[in-house]
């Protein structure tokens, strides 16, 4: 393992902040404490529903604090025109359900997709990097480059789900081999979701690994030891 980034989702910190409509927790206080313990990003998923992070924390930590920001979002108008004037280091385009409690999957990538492709087109012209959030399928990777993502972040839900080492393995296997293919064209690879402190290190040793994004686990553990310690002993694990 080389040098992995750790992009850490604050989206849980606006969960609890939102319980109470109050001001805290904070997610620019969360911010810094991220980039100051090992975190190389923040970052965040402005759903359309506004269910935690808000447009005032994308602006806020975009303006209050130095350091990279990777924006998940739906690909649509409304989203494109927030990243176009907020301008993330990053973002990452994700399929988004109306009821769902977490992002379900990859995007739907079939063929030629004009609406995504414009979307993509536009925010790498602006100069922020793009990646598509994909199951480890080779025609959803070889969709996502076709239609000029830059980095393809491979979706480990099916892994991080996978009941017994052997189901594990086999999902494992999966991630191995849409991340040689990611390499091959020459893509970041990145991946995340459901990735935990007991899970991540197969994952971070996959050929090639440029970055993980990880929310929930280090959120959940920092309620009992701390966002710093909990941050840290992430970023030492996938190291
Ligand atoms: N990557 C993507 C594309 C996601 O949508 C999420 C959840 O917002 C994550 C990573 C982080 O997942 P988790 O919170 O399960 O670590």
């Amino acid at each position: 393992m080389g040098h992995i980034k750790l992009g850490v989702n604050i989206d849980h910190v606006a969960t609890l902040r939102e319980a109470r409509k109050e001001k805290n927790p904070d997610t620019v206080e969360a911010a810094r404490v991220v980039y100051t313990s090992g975190g190389d990003m923040v970052v965040m998923h402005l759903r359309q529903d506004r269910r935690h992070i808000q447009d005032s924390d994308l602006e806020r930590v975009r303006k209050e604090v130095k350091g990279m920001i990777h924006l998940e979002m739906a690909a649509v108008p409304e989203m494109e025109k927030i990243a176009l004037k907020v301008r993330p280091d990053s973002v990452c385009l994700v399929p988004e359900g109306p009821n769902e409690v977490t992002t379900q999957g990859g995007m739907q990538l079939t063929g030629k997709q004009a609406g995504l492709e414009k979307i993509i087109r536009n925010l790498s012209g602006a100069g922020i990097e793009v990646s598509v959030f994909a199951d480890p399928e080779p025609g959803a990777i070889r969709a996502a480059h076709n239609m000029g993502a830059d980095a393809i972040e491979l979706c480990t839900s099916a892994y991080s789900q996978a009941w017994g080492k052997k189901l594990q393995a086999k999902e494992l296997e999966r991630l191995q081999l849409a991340g040689f293919l990611v390499k091959e064209l020459e893509m970041e690879l990145h991946a995340g979701h459901g990735l935990d402190y007991y899970n991540v290190v197969p994952v971070a040793r996959i050929e090639g690994m440029d970055c993980l994004n990880i929310g929930y686990s280090i959120i959940s553990r920092s309620m009992f030891v701390g966002l710093k310690t909990a941050v840290g002993e992430m970023k030492r694990l996938i190291q």
